[in-house]
């Protein structure tokens, strides 16, 4: 159906921070390798926020002002931005108002989405309703995580996998068949002790000894984890083919949230899909958690062609996950 409106990304901008942590300024901080970084994770480096004061918020401001730059819409032409993070600036309030606070987007307003690593494909979804039903012309949709203010730079079995970053894009409507197609977002809340972050929040509020057990940071069960992501990217894509009666063949890009390289092989290898069609970019940026697929996008925008089928699909902590099937606007 042409003529039905879709909500389709127009623009779309990534911004990481300048400080580079490598595996060899690892390899000085805890008892790891670069030998073992690189066949466990395909991660070679990940970028770090260091400017002083500045946090999740910055970032995400960083990448919409670009965004807003390349698109030529000006800040007040934005209705909504919602903010995809687990490392928003404050418990409250919420990150995505203060991104419009400091883009001057003065008539948006701003929510923000926690699904973790799925964060872009559920904020996505959310911002994509509200173009669809015309309720709003611009939404922006923002993925943006902080993860080194979470890491246990002490902990082996995490630190050496995130990284901190934002990509933001712009939803608009089209009636030209390209735009958001279908997508499927699935849950499941008894994955909750395999991959959180356990104190700081109602159940386990902060004290000294909750900072002395080192509850602030990331914990994940990796074995754990790795199983059902695969799983759950593949289910979800494979359903979301079928559905839309597309083969493999028909995909031009299948957009993997980029936990670790081994994950995504094994991904790409259980829906035969090519590699060579796969976006991955993990070795220069490791997990940003909700900022990867936009990143992947930004980095790829060049080699994307309107009219594109593309398949973006992540997994992360909740357990969260989905696959969203859209064609490109541009
Ligand atoms: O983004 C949200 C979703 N997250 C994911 O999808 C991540 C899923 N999980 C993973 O990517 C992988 O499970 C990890 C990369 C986290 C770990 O890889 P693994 O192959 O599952 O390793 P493992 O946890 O089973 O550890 C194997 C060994 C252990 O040593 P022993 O017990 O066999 O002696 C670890 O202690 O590797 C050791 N190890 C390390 N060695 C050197 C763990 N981390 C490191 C390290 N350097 N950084």
């Amino acid at each position: 159906m042409p003529n039905k409106t879709r909500a389709a990304i127009t623009g779309i901008h990534g911004w990481v921070p300048d400080t580079k942590l490598t595996n060899a300024n690892l390899e000085k901080i805890v008892d790891t390798n670069d030998e073992w970084i690189t066949s466990r994770t395909g991660i070679k480096e990940r970028r770090i926020l260091r400017t002083p004061g500045w946090a999740t918020s910055d970032m995400a401001a960083e990448a919409v002002k670009g965004l807003l730059e390349k698109t030529g819409v000006k800040p007040g032409e934005i209705d909504l931005i919602i903010v995809a993070t687990v490392t928003g600036d404050m418990v409250f309030p919420d990150t995505a108002n203060t991104v419009c606070d400091k883009i001057g987007a003065k008539n948006a307003f701003g929510f923000d989405i926690n699904a973790a690593c799925s964060g872009f494909l559920f904020a996505l979804t959310t911002g994509a309703q509200f173009v669809v039903n015309e309720t709003y012309k611009r939404v922006v949709v923002v993925g943006a995580d902080m993860m080194s203010s979470i890491v246990d730079y002490q902990d082996r079995n995490t630190c050496v996998l995130f990284g901190d970053a934002a990509a933001a894009v712009l939803l608009e409507a089209r009636r030209d068949g390209t735009g958001i197609q279908d997508f499927i977002l699935r849950g499941d809340g008894s994955g909750r002790e395999h991959l959180f972050m356990k104190a700081g929040g109602s159940k386990f509020p902060p004290t000294a000894e909750t900072v002395a057990r080192r509850e602030h940071f990331v914990y994940q069960d990796g074995k754990r984890v790795f199983k059902y992501a695969v799983e759950g990217m593949v289910s979800t894509v494979s359903e979301v083919l079928r559905r839309n009666h597309l083969t493999t063949d028909d995909v031009r890009w299948i957009v993997p949230h980029q936990a670790n390289m081994r994950i995504i092989n094994a991904v790409s290898e259980h829906l035969h899909f090519p590699i060579e069609k796969v976006m991955v970019n993990i070795h220069k940026y490791g997990n940003t958690t909700a900022a990867t697929l936009g990143l992947c996008l930004w980095e790829y925008e060049k080699q994307m062609e309107k009219g594109d089928n593309i398949v973006l699909t992540a997994f992360g902590g909740g357990f969260t996950w989905g696959a969203i099937y859209l064609k490109w606007a541009y």
